[in-house]
């Protein structure tokens, strides 16, 4: 019997090549705002939601807005996003995404996906992968966000899968804490030096293989 019922991928930076739009449009923003972001910063910003990225950058530039300024801010920046996203295509897939998902399937898991990303059902369509994927847990409908395991609680509850049988795939370090809160089996995408609680590491999609996991 396989180890596992479920796979509950993240998004950005693991299926999709999109971890440096959302930080190319954040500097951008920054820029405007005269906060200068250091490329080091886009790991801090990798898995937090678009208000939680926003407060981190107005207090790295210790810049203060009103509630109402940070909504108008955070959907500026969302606009830049979603404006550079409007181009993906399924070439646009990161390496060796499209085979994962076939694996896993194939393999009998059932997928689901746990992104922080509102912009997460459109991106899917444009990169042909969304009839791959079972579940999409939906960052509106739980209480705390990435690091917080709510949203791979909720991805798991929407396949049928208890925690302890779910394999959870993130390139960010709040998503790792999310999945290992979540008392769920951690596969980090990216640098094991970064990536300190994961469970296994690999340096990027392609080298993952469900199969070495069952
Ligand atoms: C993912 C990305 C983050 C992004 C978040 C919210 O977790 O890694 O960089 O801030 O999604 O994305 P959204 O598309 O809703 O602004
Ligand atoms: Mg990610």
């Amino acid at each position: 019997m396989p180890r596992f019922d479920a796979v509950l991928f993240d998004l950005d930076g693991v299926l999709a090549d999109t971890a440096h739009i959302h930080f190319a449009a954040w500097r951008r923003l920054g820029e405007e705002l005269g906060i200068h972001l250091e490329p080091a910063f886009e790991e801090k910003l990798k898995g937090v939601d678009r208000m939680g990225s926003l407060e981190l950058i107005l207090a790295h530039g210790r810049v203060e807005r009103t509630a109402e300024e940070k909504r108008v801010l955070a959907e500026r920046k969302n606009g830049y996003y979603t404006a550079a996203v409007a181009e993906q295509t399924p070439d646009d897939l990161l390496p060796g995404a499209r085979r994962v998902l076939e694996e896993v399937r194939a393999a009998g898991l059932k997928i689901a996906l746990a992104s922080a990303s509102r912009n997460a059902p459109p991106l899917l369509q444009q990169l042909g992968i969304a009839p791959l994927i079972d579940a999409i847990a939906d960052p509106a409908a739980v209480k705390a966000p990435k690091p917080a395991p709510d949203l791979f609680l909720e991805a798991a509850r929407l396949v049928g899968a208890v925690p302890e049988r779910c394999l959870g795939i993130e390139d960010s370090v709040a998503g790792i804490i999310s999945i290992k809160d979540a008392g769920m089996v951690a596969v980090g995408i990216g640098d094991p030096t970064v990536l300190t609680r994961a469970d296994y590491v690999v340096p990027t999609t392609e080298q993952f293989h469900i199969g070495d996991f069952l």
